[in-house]
């Protein structure tokens, strides 16, 4: 992206009114949780709703690790390619990813997946269609049924956002119709981090 006029993709949260500000606002995410699980991949790695990219690179522990962040919001992406860290920008949404079968390393998702909504399903088997052999899926999210995640899933509510909160396990059950070996494990007192392993060998 950059001074291009793509149109914003229709049906997604609408993340471009506040990518101005976004930057500023604290998002419950812990970068450094995910380090010890990317740092010996290889190939590229996608940031499903990475938006601004302000987390991006602080996931990736490795100096030649590189991220495409994938984001409906033009706004949100220009952003974040605007301060030129080690990440490519596309504008695509997580239903149709522009990516060809197996062809990445590991998918990483702070929170975004509530974003997805009704579409989360879709999204996880397009995940595992673009996840190699061996590849990972990695999702920060807001804990529903702790209390500030109660507020925060509410607070989406009121704002008419499409967004779908579920618990660690209820989310483990979801990924595990498109992946196995998953495991959920606390970041913080409401923020939780599941990863889902595909298959050996792939099925999609
Ligand atoms: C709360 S922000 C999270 C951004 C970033 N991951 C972070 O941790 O700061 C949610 C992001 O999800 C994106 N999003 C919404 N719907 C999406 C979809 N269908 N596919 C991919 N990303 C989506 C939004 O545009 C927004 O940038």
């Amino acid at each position: 992206v950059g001074e291009s006029d793509l149109e914003a993709p229709t049906g997604a949260d609408d993340f471009d009114s506040v990518a101005w500000c976004y930057d500023w606002t604290p998002i419950p995410t812990h970068p450094r949780r995910l380090h010890p699980h990317l740092q010996s991949l290889k190939g590229p790695i996608i940031d499903l709703g990475g938006g601004t990219g302000k987390y991006t690179t602080r996931m990736l522990a490795a100096e030649d690790q590189h991220a495409i962040i994938v984001d409906p919001s033009r706004k949100m992406l220009a952003k974040g390619y605007a301060k030129g860290r080690r990440a490519s920008y596309i504008q695509a949404m997580g239903q149709r990813l522009p990516f060809g079968d197996e062809s990445i390393t590991a998918a990483i998702s702070t929170e975004a997946f509530h974003h997805l909504g009704q579409d989360q399903d879709l999204v996880l088997k397009e995940v595992s269609r673009v996840l190699r052999e061996d590849g990972a899926f990695f999702i920060e999210e807001p804990d529903p049924s702790r209390f500030i995640g109660r507020i925060m899933a509410w607070g989406e509510k009121v704002q008419g956002m499409n967004s779908v909160f579920w618990t660690p396990s209820q989310l483990a059950k979801l990924l595990e119709q498109h992946f196995e070996k998953v495991v959920t494990t606390r970041t913080g007192w409401f923020t939780y981090l599941a990863i889902a392993r595909v298959p050996r060998p792939h099925s999609r």
